[in-house]
């Protein structure tokens, strides 16, 4: 299979580098490349997008600026993941994405441009590579019909539809730093393009494994 890991900064990074999560992480990566399944995964902003997206916002950048730096921080935590995987990783960091999504190794990359969140990077990646599978590794165990963290009473929905899901996630804004289970340019790019989408807990590795294997991943099928 053609996996894209949309992996959140928030379990990467948050509030530190998580140090043995990050090889667990790496040592499946491997493990999947050897079973033959071809990974390539996206690393989001974490703790460190967010304070420094705050800081420059309180310094008066523009939120294009504040896309930059956020986009600066998930570079440095994909290098943390690109550091534990070795020889194993080529790096797309910069540019010709998808000529390094061509190579036989495992693709890691951050943010890309300004107005795109590591979520909708994914899903573009999904789309342009004809992945098999887009899963979107999180702190929560999927979608709830409501923000989990500010509604104690919101309920996990095992399935969506793309068409659910873009409308779950439509209310939420566009500016850096913002939390959304899934962005909603990312939601509209699964949507249109009928991206066989997994949702799911990323702390537990296992699930992780899972959703690749066909196993239960105790997350939020898209679809
Ligand atoms: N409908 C929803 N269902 C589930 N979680 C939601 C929903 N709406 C908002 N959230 C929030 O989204 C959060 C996850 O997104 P967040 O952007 O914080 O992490 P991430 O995407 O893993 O990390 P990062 O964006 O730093 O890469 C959850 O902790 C939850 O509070
Ligand atoms: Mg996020």
């Amino acid at each position: 299979m053609k996996i894209v890991l949309d992996i959140g900064g928030s379990i990467v990074a948050s509030p530190a580098p998580n140090v043995p999560y990050i090889k667990g992480l790496a040592e499946l990566l491997i493990e999947l490349q050897r079973e033959g399944h071809r990974v390539m995964v996206v690393v989001g902003g974490g703790r460190l997008a967010r304070d420094y997206v705050a800081t420059a916002r309180e310094l008066g950048a523009s939120e294009d600026y504040c896309d930059e730096v956020g986009i600066g921080a998930t570079r440095m935590n994909a290098m943390l993941l690109i550091a534990a995987l070795g020889e194993h990783a080529v790096k797309a960091l910069r540019k010709n994405t998808l000529g390094a999504a061509k190579a036989k190794k495992i693709l890691v990359m951050g943010g890309t441009k300004p107005r795109q969140t590591t979520d909708a990077v994914s899903a573009q990646l999904a789309w342009r590579t004809h992945a098999d599978l887009l899963v979107v590794a999180t702190n929560v165990d999927g979608v709830y019909d409501s923000d989990p963290k500010t509604h104690p009473k919101a309920k996990r929905l095992p399935r969506v539809t793309p068409r659910q899901l873009v409308k779950l996630v439509s209310t939420k804004e566009y500016r850096a730093g913002s939390t959304a289970v899934v962005d909603p340019l990312a939601a509209r790019i699964i949507e249109r393009n009928r991206i066989r989408t997994v949702v799911l807990d990323g702390r537990r590795l296992e699930n992780i494994r899972a959703a690749v294997s066909g196993g239960e991943h105790g997350g939020t099928v898209v679809g």
